[in-house]
This record gives structure tokens, sequence and C-alpha cells, in this order.
């Protein structure tokens, strides 16, 4: 709560000016050797051990990149990652750095008051803590009830420690006489809750007590939990929210199983206090407990910065499986990778893993969990078995969920195989999950429109380049400057895959994205590529369109095939990347210019016409002068018609191109 207290202190504006002054290489050099090499910086990887340098910095698009182990981000994401700075840590060191002063070390007498209270409620908690542990492990009354009670439910005393456990024994006033006779506030005591409002009765007694960490591990709350089989008694009571416990914003066990769960790159998500603490003791520390709610936003977002992967572990009840459910889309709107395992019946994954141990609760896991979408696919098409209508309901539920995963790949992949299995088309599904994503979709384009970063004002229209002879059979396309290398035909393939690589994101004027134009325009050719990479990448957006999805230059950075991340990577950070004639229509190297960024517009017409000239011109070929006399040799006048009326609309085609891009073309 510490972070958000002090978020507010930081004005939104310092926060933009902040970043705006930042320059990547500036970050990054303080904690890596830099070497320049063209426009980009190089050095050794931090996030990994390696002895050639892959580490790439970009400064004009102020990013870092590793080409190593994939790590990419900005200033603040390497400060994040590299120093453990929280997003607020960061702005201020960079702040420090580039001498802009943070207004709120002038904070207001109330602010001053709100952060005073913040450090107190903290001293109260801990308090509090130490008190319940005294009670526990120093008390005859403690050891043998409390201890007693913990040992007997498996726990041993370094977990008991660990977690903070404590007693809290059946006195009206115990903590309160001792709070007096220590000096604490009264008010504040009340204000944590740990007394009542007279300040004349403990609030947890009678009970075991769970401490409730904050992230740095900080005792923000506490949980009391009666050890009587009584009915009537409320199993656990917990702390009020206060300024330092905003329920919402904390997960139980975060902080214990933090570095786990970053180490194991997953996220185990029960559903109890002991349920961590069991499996923790056990040794599966990636563990987290919802509390018996259903997660929030804020504590999916606690998760995600962890790991991108969350496996549910719940019991197999009714009640367990509902709370999974609830839980689905936030976990999905959040990019995470959710999977569930239900228990056997009657077992929690305290009770699976004190009887059975850790080994089989592993492999238990291992075997039974399932991808969410799928398990909720399964599970409700159970409960709708022949009832159409029923079914209809259950389409738009999953149709629902999938179109709140971001990953227009994850998303295509689910979409397919929901389609299976609930024996739907699976192009119905598609269009259903359109029409869901479109609304966010536009609302997002809108934004990047209103924000100017997709105006072309370079001032070049991308109009004809200076008169270029033609050859026979039918045309010679304008090539790359020389030293290119490349075979004929396959730069206009690489500056295609290029402008979708940058630019398949951004939004045309005619209110569709580059990348849907390209493909749209250029759809008849996904074939007929020359180099087989540029061809696949350009086959695969198409498909994610098709499946309602979208792609931009991070879809492809974080590509699982690894030529495909080098290609993109290259395509980013090569600083002489650029249509094939802007050397020769500028007539100046690219610095000097405005980057194709501000200009990807007209660099995409031209590049689009350019590969369609091309593969027309290709297909000259095949209505080559020979053929046309062959088949006029051998009477096939059939064949023969053919080949001229193709030849005919090949030269419309590439006639109108020609025309538009001034390049000359002589009649055949
Ligand atoms: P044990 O019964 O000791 O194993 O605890 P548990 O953590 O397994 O409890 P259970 O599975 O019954 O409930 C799961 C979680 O729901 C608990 O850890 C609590 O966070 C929460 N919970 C359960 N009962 C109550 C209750 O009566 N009041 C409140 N506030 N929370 C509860
Ligand atoms: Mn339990």
């Amino acid at each position: 709560m510490w972070l958000l207290t002090f978020a507010q202190m930081i004005p939104a504006k310092t926060v933009q000016e902040v970043i705006e002054a930042t320059r990547i290489e500036d970050v990054v050099g303080e904690f890596v050797t830099l070497r320049r090499r063209g426009i980009n910086l190089l050095g050794l990887c931090p996030f990994h051990g390696e002895k050639t340098p892959s580490f790439n910095v970009n400064p004009s698009k102020n990013i870092f990149k590793c080409f190593g182990c994939g790590k990419a981000g900005d200033a603040i994401t390497f400060l994040r990652e590299h120093e453990s700075m929280t997003f607020d840590d960061a702005i201020r060191w960079l702040a420090r750095k580039n001498n802009i002063e943070i207004k709120e070390v002038e904070r207001t007498p109330q602010q001053m008051l709100e952060q005073q209270l913040v450090d107190s409620l903290f001293i109260i908690n801990d308090f509090g803590a130490k008190h319940f542990s005294d009670q526990l492990f120093e008390t005859d009354e403690g050891k043998s009830v409390a201890l007693a009670y913990f040992q007997l439910r498996g726990l041993r005393e370094d977990t008991i420690r660990r977690f903070g456990l404590g007693y809290a024994p059946e006195h009206r006033d115990l903590l309160l006489q001792r709070a007096k006779k220590e000096g604490y506030s009264l008010d504040l005591l009340k204000q944590t809750g740990l007394c009542n409002q007279d300040a004349n009765r403990d609030f947890f007694r009678a009970r075991v007590m769970f401490s409730i960490h904050n992230l740095s591990g900080k005792v923000a709350a506490f949980a009391g939990r009666t050890m009587s089989k009584e009915k009537t008694i409320p199993k656990y009571i917990n702390s009020p929210e206060t300024p330092i416990y905003v329920k919402n914003k904390i997960l139980y066990g975060l902080f214990q199983a933090k570095n786990a769960i970053r180490k194991q790159d997953d996220c185990i998500l029960v559903e109890g206090y002991m349920d961590v603490i069991s499996l923790a003791q056990a040794g599966i520390e990636n563990v987290v407990a919802s509390s018996g709610t259903s997660l929030t936003e804020g504590q999916l977002q606690l998760i995600k910065r962890n790991t991108e992967n969350l496996t549910i572990l719940y019991d197999g009840d009714g009640a367990g499986i509902k709370a999974a459910l609830r839980g689905l889309d936030l976990a999905l709107e959040q990019d995470l990778n959710v999977r569930i395992a239900l228990l056997p019946d009657g077992h929690d994954p305290d009770s699976y893993v004190q009887e059975k141990g850790a080994e089989e609760m592993l492999s238990f896991i291992d075997k039974n969990k399932k991808d969410f979408i799928l398990f909720k696919t399964n599970l409700l098409l159970e409960e709708t078995k022949g009832d159409p209508i029923k079914k209809a309901g259950l389409i738009k539920d999953i149709v629902g969920s999938i179109s709140r995963i971001p990953d227009p790949i994850k998303r295509s992949v689910y979409l397919k195989e929901c389609a299976a299995l609930l024996n739907v088309d699976e192009g119905a599904l598609v269009t259903e999950t359109n029409k869901n994503i479109t609304g966010s979709l536009k609302k997002s384009s809108d934004k990047e429109a209103r924000s100017g970063g997709a105006a072309s004002d370079s001032g070049w229209d991308g109009s004809p380049n200076p008169e270029i002879p033609v050859e026979d059979p039918a045309f010679k396309v304008p090539q790359r400057p020389s030293g290119s290398g490349a075979a004929k035909g396959i730069v206009q393939e690489r500056d295609i895959i290029r402008i979708l690589i940058l630019f398949g994101g951004h939004l045309l004027p005619e209110g569709v994205t580059v990348g849907q134009y390209i493909l749209t325009d250029i759809e008849d050719s996904l074939s007929s590529f020359d180099e087989a990479i540029y061809g696949r990448i350009a086959q695969e957006c198409h498909q994610l369109l098709a499946a309602g999805g979208n792609f931009d230059a991070n879809y492809f950075i974080r590509h699982e095939a690894a030529d495909v991340r080098n290609l993109a990577i290259d395509l980013m950070t090569a600083p002489w990347e650029y249509s094939t004639n802007w050397e020769d229509k500028v007539g100046l190297p690219l610095q000097n210019q405005p980057k194709p960024d501000l200009n990807f517009e007209a660099d995409m017409r031209y590049a689009v016409d350019m590969f369609k000239f091309n593969k027309l011109r290709k297909m000259c070929d095949i209505v080559n002068p020979a053929r046309i006399k062959q088949a006029m040799e051998s009477n096939d006048y059939e064949l023969l018609t053919y080949y001229l009326s193709v030849q005919m609309k090949i030269k419309e085609a590439l006639t109108l191109i020609a025309k538009k891009r001034n390049i000359v073309v002589i009649p055949t």
C-alpha cells in the first residue's frame, strides 16, 4: 500500500515528462557496457549469461532487446526487471537522472499525515504480529493449544515462523493491555481493526492467527481461524480494509511465493491460507490463495508481473468449479495462460499434499490440468446436452471468453478447438468473436489516429520514380541501390514483410489496418513468394486476420519461430531498411529524412505496388513468346486464347501500376 499511496504523489504529468526525457541508452548504459553498432548499441545481456553480445539498445525506438533471451522493453521495464524497482521508484530514479523535479516532495500537510498514518499502521501491525507470535511460542497455553493445533495440521516450526502464524488466546483484551503498556496509540489500534471501536475488547480472540503480508513483506492485515468445530462460529475472521489493506490488491502468499513463481514461470492458485502454507512447506512454493473469493483484476496483475501462467488448483466440488469459472474471463483479459486442475472429491490442496506428498501432488496437477477454455467448454457442454437453445447460449458464453484473449494467435487456436468441441462452424465462431472485439479494437485505433502517430508528414507522396528503362519480356522493376545482393523480386517481398511487421497494426485513413490492406491486395500471390520465410510470414498474417486477430511488431518479436523473431528484430533495428526506391526518390540518405515510421502509409502503398508489379512481371514468363509460338504451332487454340487473355490482363494490371508509379513500359 506504500505503493498506492506514493503513486498518487507523482503527478501523471511528471510521469509523462520523465518518460519523454528518458533515453534508453543512458539508462541501460549505467548497468551495461554498450558499444555503438550503426545507430544501435550492443552489449552483453544482463538478463542471461552470454559471452558474445546480443543485447541491443535502439535509441530511435527507445527500447532494448536481447536476441539471446528475448527480454525486451523500455527504460522502465529495464529498471523494473534489472533493479527490481517498482514503477514509482523507476520514475523517481529517471527523474533524478534527467534533473526533473518531482513535485511529490512538496506534499501537502494532508498528504504528510496520510503517509504518517500508513507508516504507523504498519508499526501497529508489527506489534500485533509479534504479540500473536509470542502468544503462540512463549506461553504454555499457546504451546498446548495453538502450536499443538498447527502441528496436528502438519506444520513445522520453520513454516509457522516463515508465514508469521500466531495465536490469539480466549481473553477479552490481552492485546489491548499490552499495547497500552507499551505505549501504542489506541486510536491507531482501532484503525487496524485489532480492537473494537471502544478500545475495550480485542478483535481476534480464541483463534489461530495468520499474518497477511503485502508484496514487500510487511504485515498488512490478519486472519484468524477458529479451532472450534462449532458451526455457528465463523471459521475465519479478517482485519477490515485499511489504507494498508486494500483487499483486492493483495494476494495471500505472494510475498513468500514471488521468487518461486518467477523461477517456475507458473503460479498455482488455491483457495485457502492453509493450502498455500502446506504446499509451500512441501516444497511447492509457487502458490498463492484467492482467500475464498474470485480474483480481482488487481490481483491478476500482481500475478502477471511474475508469470504468464496460472494454474488453478481447486476442490473438485461444485463450489470449487464455480469459483474457478468466475475468475476465468478476467484472467484471460490479462493474457494469462489459464489451466485448471480439480482435486478428487473431498480433498483440498492442503489435505492432498499432507496425505500424499509433494511428488504425487505435482504429478496429479500435471496429469489433470486442463486448458481453461476447453475445460469450460466441456463443462458447459455437459450441462446443455441436447438443448439447442442452451447450446446457443453456451456458444455466446465461450465466444465471450475467447474474445477477451488479447493474443490473436491464441484466439484463433481456441476458436478452432472450440468449434470442433461444440460441433459448430469455425467461421461462425470467428464472426461472432470479431463482433465482440470490433468495439474495443476500434476504440484503440481511434485513439492512435487522434494521437497523430499515423500521420504522413514527410511531404513526399510516394509517387513517381524517375523513369526506368524496361526490358523484355515486359518490364524492369526498380531495384534497390546496389549492394543489397538480393535476388530480383526478393527485395519487394522483404519490403512487404518489413511493412507488415513494422506497421501491420497501424490504421489507414480508409479504416483498415496496414495488414488488412496489404493482405487483401496481394491475396492471390500469397503462395508465390520466392523466399520461404517471407511467404510463411505473409500466410500467417493472412490467417491471423482471417481468424479475426491482429498483429504488430511485438507479436513477431515474440514469435515462436526463431528465424521469424530474428528477422523481425533485424527489420526493426536495421537503420537502412526502407522502401526500395527511397534513396532514388529522395536522393538523400535516410538519416536526413523523416523516418519511414512517419511515412508508413506512402511507404506501404509503394511497396504493395512494387510487389505486385514484380509478381505480375514474373507471370509474364508463363506467357512468353516461345510458349505462345508453341501453342500456335500445335494448333492448340484453346491454350493460345488462354495465354493471350492472361497476357492481356497482366499487361493491363502492369500498365496501371506503371502509370501510377511512372515506370516506362515498353510494349513487347
Ligand atoms: P482449513 O479449513 O483450516 O483447511 O482452511 P482453508 O483455508 O482450507 O479454508 P476453506 O477451504 O474452508 O476456505 C478457503 C478460504 O476461504 C480460507 O482460507 C479463507 O480465506 C476463506 N474463508 C473460509 N471461510 C471463511 C469465513 O468464514 N470467513 C471469511 N472471511 N473467509 C473465509
Ligand atoms: Mn483446508
